[in-house]
């Protein structure tokens, strides 16, 4: 008999287009909200971790040469919390590092290792080699060659533009930082800047 009614109340949802739209939003938001809101107000996920650093002028363009250059479809940026991924890679990563990442580059596929502590793995001469021919180190590697990036100088002209703008969205710069931007990054190679990008990268978390 219970069972009966049961089946009658279930079957007038399924039976109702408009109920059930109700319903379905209803359970969505509710288990949505309860997932979601809490990490606008945690401090693990909003606040930098210790020591980290908005990314300095070079940094900064190397990274949107990086992003340019769609590294991200090889490379994530985003360790796991599991063993194998730590012990290859180090300390799994942590969402207050990636606050001043506008967009941030997890990406979602590994055709290569994930870079997020590559930081300081291996000298900027290393990375120069690999970046402009990968087979001259890793003779077995199918990363794509890089050699106009020694060649082109970074565009410096809109680095104070970019930095103002990050910092609208929090990233601490000073006036004399985005003022200086020009300077610091006049006749570096895109090479240069995306080493200096690539050599930041994890360092804020040992
Ligand atoms: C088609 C996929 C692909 C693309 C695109 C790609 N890579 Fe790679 N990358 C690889 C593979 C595979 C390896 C491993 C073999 C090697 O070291 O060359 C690698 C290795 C690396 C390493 C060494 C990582 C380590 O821990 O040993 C760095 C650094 C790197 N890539 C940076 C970049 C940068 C910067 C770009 C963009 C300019 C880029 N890659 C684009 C596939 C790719």
């Amino acid at each position: 008999m219970a069972q009966h009614e049961k089946a009658v109340g279930h079957a007038r949802i399924e039976t109702n287009n408009f109920l059930m739209i109700v319903l379905i939003t209803l359970v969505v938001a509710v288990g949505g909200l309860v997932e979601i809101v809490p990490l606008f107000f945690q401090k693990s996920t909003t606040q930098p971790v210790e020591g980290l650093k908005p990314y300095t002028a070079l940094q900064l363009a190397g990274r949107d040469i990086y992003v340019r250059e769609g590294c991200y479809n090889c490379h994530s940026q985003m360790i796991r919390p599991f063993q194998a991924e730590t012990l290859r890679y180090g300390h799994y990563s942590l969402a207050g590092e990636f606050v001043y990442d506008r967009p941030f580059q997890w990406g979602s596929k590994r055709t290569g290792p994930d870079l997020h502590r590559v930081g300081g793995r291996y000298s900027d001469e290393w990375h120069r080699i690999h970046l402009i021919n990968p087979r001259d180190l890793v003779p077995e590697s199918n990363m794509p060659a890089y050699p106009w990036l020694e060649k082109k100088t970074v565009d410096a002209a809109v680095m104070p533009k970019r930095m103002s703008v990050l910092r609208t969205l929090g990233a601490p710069y000073t006036d004399e930082e985005i003022a200086q931007s020009v300077e610091d990054v006049k006749g570096k190679s895109e090479l240069e800047a995306v080493i200096a990008y690539l050599q930041v990268l994890g360092t804020a978390v040992k």
